[in-house]
């Protein structure tokens, strides 16, 4: 029925970054350890660690530098560990403590990138060449922020899309993420942009991160599949949401996609009912609500 589908798809988890930025109190940071080590046990290897920003944009992520290093200390042979960040400084702080991937925020819309990081796109485009020289052993990826939809401007084309991307791959970056980021995106708009952006630059490495505000999330992610998309971020327990980013609801949930993978024998290496385990602890630390369908439903035996 649907053809062409990979095997196997691989989950970056931004639930420590992308979930926890958005919830109203500070977790403390042995709680976020905790988190993330349920989540490694689930099998998951792939992780936004954390983000290095001015903690007064968000000072839930104050601790950036500690939960890379404890992290890194333990499981840093075992996972790949990113952190986001808007500026060289971010990326310089990031390098310092230990992380050797960081994905590079910049907003499709000139409006959300203002608001967001406060800069132009010749001011990101120029921060990214400084980043690029400045550290050479770091790898690069960039997140495009509202490739789909802009909270201030509305719907943004693919043109526009294709347009920033073509910069940030003429400055050798060749991993890039498409995100949703206020969640409005339909499935017909998901397969069009990625096979688009796919077809124009063939050789770089795409990935979606899709946010669930308006339920889009696995259907969108079925047409990111369908498209050749293989690299989806998800947020364990469905957290997440730019506060730059008015309405933004959170990612699509980690377990939901991955019980909908595993239930279309699309191997992801993660154990759902390991997942659940850590909706627990989830609810039990944060103050936020466990958004996903599968922490609604029962898992019943005869599924397994
Ligand atoms: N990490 C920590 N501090 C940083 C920083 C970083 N990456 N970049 C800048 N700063 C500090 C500066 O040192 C300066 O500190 P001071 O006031 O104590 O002197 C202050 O922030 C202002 O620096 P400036 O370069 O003028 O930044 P700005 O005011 O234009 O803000 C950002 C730009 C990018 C720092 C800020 O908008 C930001 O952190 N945004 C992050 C938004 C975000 O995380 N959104 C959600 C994820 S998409
Ligand atoms: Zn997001």
């Amino acid at each position: 029925m649907f053809k062409n589908l990979p095997a196997t798809v691989s989950i970056n988890e931004v639930g420590p970054r992308d979930g926890l930025q958005n919830v109203k109190t500070f977790i403390p940071t042995e709680d976020k350890i905790a988190i993330i080590e349920g989540l490694i046990a689930a099998g998951i290897n792939s992780f936004e660690l954390t983000s290095f920003v001015s903690p007064k944009a968000i000072p839930q992520l104050a601790d950036a530098a500690d939960v890379c290093r404890t992290i890194l200390a333990k499981y840093g042979d075992r996972i790949n560990a990113s952190a986001l960040v808007p500026n060289l400084k971010g990326a310089q702080a990031a390098w310092d403590a230990g992380i050797r991937e960081v994905a590079c925020v910049i907003s499709v819309s000139a409006a959300h990138n203002k608001a967001n990081i406060n800069r132009t796109h010749d001011e990101s485009i120029a921060d990214l060449a400084k980043m690029i020289e400045s550290l050479p052993g770091m790898r690069i990826r960039v997140d495009l922020a509202t490739a789909f939809a802009c909270p201030f401007d509305g719907w943004v084309g693919p043109e526009a899309v294709r347009s920033l991307a073509s910069r940030i791959h003429q400055l050798g970056v060749r991993k890039i993420v498409l995100a949703d980021t206020i969640g409005v995106a339909t499935p017909d708009r998901v397969y069009a942009l990625s096979s688009y952006m796919r077809s124009q630059f063939p050789e770089v490495e795409f990935a979606l991160h899709l946010h669930d505000t308006r339920g889009m999330g696995l259907t969108n992610t079925l047409a990111g599949l369908m498209a050749g998309i293989t690299t989806f971020e998800t947020s364990i327990a469905g957290l997440g949401g730019c506060p730059f980013a008015p309405g933004a609801a959170g990612n699509t949930a980690t377990e939901d996609a991955v019980n909908m993978l595993q239930d279309m024998n699309i191997g992801t290496g993660i154990s759902r009912e390991k997942l659940i385990d850590v909706l627990s602890l989830v609810a039990e630390k944060v103050d936020a609500p466990v958004n996903s369908h599968l922490a609604k439903a029962k898992l019943y035996e005869c599924l397994n």
